[in-house]
This record gives C-alpha cells, structure tokens and sequence, in this order.
C-alpha cells in the first residue's frame, strides 16, 4: 500500500492545490491531505475551517482523506505510514525554499521520501495570499479556488 501525505496550510486551498493532490492520487494508492496548523503563519481561516474547506474540495476523489496536523511533518507521516511527501512546484522562487524543505525532511526521516510535482502554467503564479488579497479588495477569485471556498472567503471579508 502506498501512501502519500500532500502537506501545506491551505489557506485556503487553491484550484493550485487541487491540481496536485488529484495529480498524487493517481500515483499513490492512497493520499493523506495534511493541513499544518502553521501558527507562525497567522492563518486567515481556523485549522478547522482550512481542513473543512480542503474536505469538501476533495470529496469527488475517492482515495484522498484531509486530516490537520499539530508539529513536525515527518512525525506525522510516521505515524500515518506514509512514504511520500508531494509538495507542488511553482516558479523558480519555490525551488530554494522547496530544496530546503526537502533536505532537512530527509535528515529528520530518511524513510520518507519527497517529490515534486510541476505547477502547470495557469497555476504557476497562484498562491493562496494572493486569492486572500483579491477576496480582501472583493474581486473575484473564481477562477482560483472552488465555489464554497469562494463563499467562505467573501463571508470572512464581507
Ligand atoms: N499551487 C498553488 N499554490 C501553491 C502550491 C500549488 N501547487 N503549492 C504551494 N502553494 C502556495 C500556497 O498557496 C502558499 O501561498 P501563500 O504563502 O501565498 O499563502 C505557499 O505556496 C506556501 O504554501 P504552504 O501551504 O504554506 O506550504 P509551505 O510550502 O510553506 O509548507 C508545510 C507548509 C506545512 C509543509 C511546512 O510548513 C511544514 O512541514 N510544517 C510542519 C512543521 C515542520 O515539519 N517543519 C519543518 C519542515 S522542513
């Protein structure tokens, strides 16, 4: 059984996002979506509410779960038996910090392997602060995200 752990903060989750995850689906008998809590980050939207977000953008995708996490990555792929972390890859910007993620990942839990998948173009430039700061100036974010996550932000700045 092969499992994978597609890990972010999905603040919220982005068609960027979704991309990779249904991506992974296919490689993986299973994929674990894991929600950090990412405190540091003085997220938008809960734990709950991110995870709740990237649950109902997910339901149509049979083998994936969306579960929050507390602490270190590699923990908690550990303890779901996870062999592989996939992390999307966007511009060339991500590649330094992504490197980084991946070499301490590997120092703290060699049995966990991770791999990238590239943004295709349309997502290259998407983030999940640039969808927040065109729902904070109320321009239209359809083209970025779902429609209950479109509704959940218009809600959070309306
Ligand atoms: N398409 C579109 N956007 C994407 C994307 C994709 N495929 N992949 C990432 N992004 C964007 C996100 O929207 C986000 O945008 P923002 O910063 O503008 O809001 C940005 O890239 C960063 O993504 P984020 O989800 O915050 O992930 P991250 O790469 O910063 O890593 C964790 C988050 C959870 C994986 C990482 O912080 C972590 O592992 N935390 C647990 C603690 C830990 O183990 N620390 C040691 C790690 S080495």
């Amino acid at each position: 059984m092969r499992r994978a752990i597609t890990p972010g903060t999905f603040d919220p989750i982005t068609f960027g996002h979704l991309d990779v995850i249904k991506r992974a689906s296919q490689l993986v008998d299973e994929v674990i979506v894991a929600v950090a809590a990412s405190a540091g980050k003085k997220p938008l939207f809960t734990l709950e509410e991110r995870a709740e977000l990237a649950r109902e953008a997910t339901l149509d995708i049979p083998n994936v779960t969306v579960e929050p996490f507390e602490g270190l990555l590699v923990d908690f792929a550990r303890s779901k038996n996870a062999q592989v972390l996939v992390k999307g890859l966007r511009a060339i910007t991500d590649f330094e910090y992504e490197f980084q993620m991946a070499a301490l990942n590997y120092e703290l839990g060699r049995e966990v392997e991770t791999v990238f998948i590239m943004s295709p173009p349309q997502y290259m430039y998407l983030s999940s602060s640039i969808v927040r700061e065109l729902a904070s100036l109320h321009s239209s974010v359809d083209n970025f995200v779902p429609p209950h996550v479109a509704a959940a932000l218009s809600k959070k700045f309306q």
